[in-house]
C-alpha cells in the first residue's frame, strides 16, 4: 500500500522535484524571524518555498520545524513533508551518559528505554530523525569518537544497535518514536592511528566477520536510514562506495530505507582524489547508492544535468527519491505533517520527571567499579571527614559530554551536588587544578591546563585532614567526539601530578574518572586503593556517582572497550588473532616472541571487566554434552555465587575460541551474557546455548557457516574468564 502511494507520487514529480527530495540543508537562521533576504539563508529559505528540499538538519524546536514544515506543505506544488534530523546521540534536553558508558550496562533494556527517552523528547521538539545510533566498532581510544559508540566487540555492539534501533524507532505512527540512522558506514572505527577522518585499510575479513554484523543487524530490525562515512575504505571513499551501498547494504542484505551522506562527504570525494570535481562526485555518489545529499548542495546543483546528458539513469533518482518519500509515509508525515509540531505538548513533556528518573537509572547502570582495596568504598555515611578535590567535581557542563547539541549548558548535577545530598560527613572541597583553559566547544585545539598549580597547595591541605578524599579527575566532556582525536590518553594536564602529591598526603583516595574514551592511567591504577569508572553520565551525573559511592547503588558495569596500560599499545582489544609467537607466560625471558620490550603485553583492564560491592565466585563450569552437529547444541552451565552480604547483580560472559579455521580465529569470542541478580551468599547455576549459530563466521569460501573441529568455551566476569571446556562441531 505504501510502495503504491509512492509510485502515484513519485509519477506526479519533476525531475527537479525529484532531486529536491534527495536535498538536505542545515538550519541555523531564525525560521520564526524576517524572510531571510540573502547569502545562503534566503538560497536555503527559496528552495524549500520550490520545493527543492527534502530534509533539514539542526533545526529544533516546534516553533521553528512548524514554520518550516508548513513551507513545505502549504507553498510547494506538491506539499510533500520535510524530514527534521538531528544528533540526538545520547538525550536531547535531559541528557543520558555517552553511549560508550550506556554500552558498560550491558544492559539492554536499560539502553532502549534510554532511546526510548531521548526519542519521545526530541520528537516533542518537532524532530522526526535522529543520526544515531553509531553502530562502529573501535578500538583505538585515541579516536575521539570511541565515545558515540558500544565500543570493541562486534556481538555486544549488535545487541545494543538492536536495543538502541528499537528504542528510538518503536512505533512510527506514534508522535513519540522517530526514525534512526545506522551510521558509519563503513569502517569509520578502523581509522589509521585512531585520527579522526583518516583513511581505513582493513582486510574483507575483519570487514565481514567484525564491522559488518551490527550494520546487517539494524537493517534486520528495521533501521530506516543509513549514513555513509567520511573514510575510504580500502581506497574508496565510502560516500563513492558501490560495493558497500549497492551491493551489499541495498543488495545482499535488501536494506529498503534510505542512505544519507555525511556532512560534505559527497564534495569531499574530490578532495580524496576520487572525483575530479563536484559534477563528478555527484555522478559518483548518487549512482554508488547515496541517496541524500548533507550539505555538499550538488545535487541540487548538478543531478538534473547530469541525468540529462547519460551520467545517471532517471531511474536511479527514482529509486533514492522512492526509498525517502516511503519513510516520509511510514512516518505519517502526509496524514499530519504536524504531528510533531504541538507547543504545548514540548513544554509539557522536555525534562519531565520520568526523563530524570530514567537518565539517573541509565547513569546508575553505566558506572563501572574497577578497584576496591581496604574497603574504602561503599563510604560509610557518617562520622568522616571527606575532602573533594578536582575541578571536574565542581562541574557542572562537562558530565554532559559532547553531542548534546539541544542542552542547556551547565544542566548536570555535579559531583559536590551530588555528595552534598548525604548530609552525614563533612565534606570539604578543593578544585586543585583546571583540566582545560578557555573555550573548548569548537576550539580546533583543546588547550590542557598543563601549568597552573595553584591550587595544589589547598588541595593538598584539605586531604591531609580527610578521613578519605574523592579525586574527580579525567577529560572535560569536549575532549572527545568528532574532530577529538588525541595522541596522549593519560589523565590531562597536571592532574597525574595532583594526584601524586595528594596520595603523598593521604592514601585513601577514591579515583573518579570522568572520560570519553579509555584512558591509561597505570600509576593510578597501581596506587590508588579505589577507582570508579565515570564517563561522562549526563544530566544526572553528580547523583548516580554520589549513590554509587555511598553504596546506595551497587555498581554492576563492565568495560567494553579495553584499558591499556600506554598508549603505544593501541589499537587494543581483548578478540586478537594468537601470533605465531603469541606471549610466552611459561617463559617470558625469550625475546623472539609478539611482545613490547619496554610495557606488559596485557591491558590495564581487560573488556568485560567491572566489580561490585558483592563478591561474585564462578565454578563448576559443565557441558551437558562434548559435541554437536547441525540442529544440536550443548547446553553449558556454571554456578556463581554471591559470596557477600550485599544483594547485586553480575554480568556472567560466554566466550568460545575455534582453535583451527578457514581463517584464523580470535582467541576468544563473546558469544552470550546474561545479567545475574543474588541475594547475599545466594548461588544460581546459569546456562547458555551454544548452537550452529554461535560458531558461525564469515569463513575462507565467502559464506557464512561453521566450521566443524575443535572448541573451547571460558565462563566468568570478564574476557579474560578462565574457567573453561572443550566441545567439537561435527559435521
Ligand atoms: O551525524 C553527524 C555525523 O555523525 C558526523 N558529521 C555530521 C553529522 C550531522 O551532524
Amino acid at each position: 500500500n505504501t510502495d503504491k502511494k509512492v509510485d502515484d507520487l513519485l509519477k506526479k514529480m519533476t525531475l527537479n522535484e525529484k532531486i529536491g527530495q534527495l536535498n538536505q540543508y542545515s538550519g541555523f537562521w531564525d525560521f520564526t524571524g524576517p524572510v531571510p533576504k540573502d547569502g545562503d539563508a534566503a538560497k536555503k529559505y527559496q528552495d524549500i518555498k520550490s520545493g527543492l528540499v527534502g530534509a533539514m538538519l539542526n533545526v529544533k524546536g516546534v516553533k521553528n520545524i512548524y514554520k518550516l514544515q508548513k513551507i513545505a506543505v502549504e507553498e510547494t506544488r506538491l506539499g510533500i513533508p520535510l524530514l527534521f534530523g538531528y544528533d540526538i546521540i545520547h538525550g536531547y534536553k535531559t541528557i543520558s551518559p555517552i553511549p560508550l558508558a550506556e554500552s558498560a550496562s550491558w544492559d539492554l533494556l536499560a539502553i532502549q528505554k534510554s532511546a526510548e527517552i531521548a526519542a519521545e523528547e526530541a520528537a516533542a521538539a518537532g524532530i522526526n530523525w535522529t543520526f544515531a545510533p553509531m553502530i562502529d566498532v573501535t578500538r583505538d581510544a585515541r579516536w575521539g569518537r570511541v565515545m558515540e559508540g558500544a565500543g570493541e566487540d562486534t556481538f555486544l555492539g549488535i545487541k545494543i544497535a538492536e536495543a538502541r534501533i528499537k528504542g528510538f524507532q518503536g512505533n512510527l505512527s506514534s508522535n513519540k518514536n522517530i526514525i534512526a540512522c545506522a551510521k558509519h558506514f563503513a569502517g569509520y572505527g578502523f581509522a589509521e592511528a585512531g585520527k579522526e577522518y583518516n583513511t581505513v585499510d582493513v582486510s574483507n575479513e575483519t570487514l565481514q566477520n567484525i564491522i559488518f554484523p551490527p550494520f546487517k543487524a539494524a537493517v534486520a530490525a528495521g533501521v530506516r536510514s543509513f549514513m555513509n562515512s567520511f573514510n575510504q575504505l580500502n581506497g574508496i571513499p565510502a560516500t563513492g562506495n558501490k560495493y558497500l551501498q549497492r551491493d551489499i547494504l541495498k543488495g545482499a542484505w535488501d536494506f529498503q530505507g534510505f542512505v544519507v551522506s555525511d556532512w560534505g562527504s559527497i564534495k569531499e570525494l574530490v578532495t580524496h582524489g576520487y572525483a575530479k570535481d563536484n559534477i563528478h562526485a555527484a555522478e559518483i555518489a548518487i549512482n554508488a547508492g547515496s541517496d541524500m545529499d548533507m550539505e555538499s548542495n550538488v545535487y541540487i546543483k548538478y543531478l538534473n544535468d547530469l541525468v540529462k546528458n547519460g551520467k545517471v539513469n532517471e531511474s536511479t533518482i527514482d529509486d533514492a527519491v522512492r526509498r525517502v518519500l516511503k519513510v516520509k509515509f511510514e512516518l505519517g508525515l502526509f496524514e499530519n505533517p504536524y504531528k510533531y509540531c504541538d507547543e504545548a505538548y514540548e513544554k509539557a513533556t522536555i525534562g519531565k520527571p520520568e526523563f530524570q528518573e530514567g537518565v539517573l537509572d541509565m547513569a546508575k547502570k553505566s558506572i563501572v567499579l574497577l578497584k576496591n582495596e581496604i574497603n574504602l568504598l561503599p563510604l560509610k555515611k557518617s562520622g568522616q571527614k571527606i575532602a573533594l578535590i578536582g575541578a571536574l567535581a565542581n562541574d557542572k557542563n562537562s558530565p554532559l559530554g559532547n553531542w548534546r547539541l539541544a542542552a542547556d549548558d551547565h544542566s548536570a548535577i555535579s559531583v559536590l551536588e551530588g555528595l552534598q545530598k548525604y548530609k552525614g560527613n563533612q565534606l570539604t572541597y578543593a578544585k586543585g587544578a583546571d583540566v582545560i583553559v578557555g573555550e573548548t566547544r569548537f576550539a580546533k585545539e583543546v588547550k590542557v591546563n598543563t601549568t597552573d598549580k595553584t591550587g595544589f597547595e589547598e588541595a593538598i591541605a584539605t586531604a591531609k585532614n580527610a578521613n578519605v578524599v574523592i579525586m574527580v579527575l579525567g577529560e572535560n566532556g569536549f575532549q572527545s567526539g568528532e574532530g577529538r582525536s588525541r595522541t596522549d590518553i593519560g589523565l590531562p594536564g597536571v592532574q597525574q601530578e595532583l594526584l601524586e602529591a595528594v596520595y603523598a598526603v593521604n592514601k585513601n583516595i577514591v579515583l573518579v574518572l570522568n572520560n570519553g574514551r579509555p584512558l591509561a592511567f597505570p600509576w593510578a591504577a597501581e596506587h590508588v586503593p579505589a577507582i570508579v569508572e565515570a564517563w561522562q553520565l549526563g544530566t544526572q551525573s553528580g547523583n548516580a556517582i554520589a549513590e554509587v559511592l555511598y553504596g546506595d547503588y551497587n555498581p554492576s558495569g563492565k568495560l567494553t572497550m579495553t584499558f591499556p596500560r600506554n598508549v603505544g599499545q593501541l589499537p587494543i582489544y581483548y578478540n586478537y588473532k594468537s601470533t605465531g609467537r603469541p606471549m610466552q607466560e611459561k617463559d617470558p625471558d625469550v625475546v623472539f616472541w609478539s611482545h613490547y620490550i619496554d610495557e606488559k603485553d596485557n591491558p590495564l583492564y581487560p573488556f568485560g571487566y567491572g566489580l561490585s560491592y558483592s563478591k561474585f565466585e564462578y565454578s563448576n563450569i559443565q557441558l551437558d554434552k562434548i559435541s554437536f552437529s547441525e540442529n544440536g547444541n550443548i547446553k553449558v552451565s556454571v554456578d556463581l555465587k554471591n559470596n557477600s552480604e550485599i544483594i547485586g547483580k553480575e554480568v556472567v560472559q560466554l566466550y568460545i575460541r575455534d582453535l583451527v579455521g578457514s581463517f584464523a580465529r580470535p582467541v576468544k569470542e563473546l558469544k552470550g551474557f546474561e545479567m545475574v541478580e543474588l541475594k547475599p551468599f545466594e548461588s544460581k547455576t546459569i546456562t547458555f546455548i551454544i548452537n550452529q549459530k554461535t560458531i558461525e563466521f564469515y569463513t575462507a569460501n565467502s559464506k557464512w557457516e561453521a566450521e566443524p573441529g575443535d572448541f573451547k568455551v571460558f565462563v566468568g566476569g570478564n574476557s579474560e574468564a578462565t574457567l573453561e571446556a572443550d566441545f567439537q562441531y561435527l559435521k
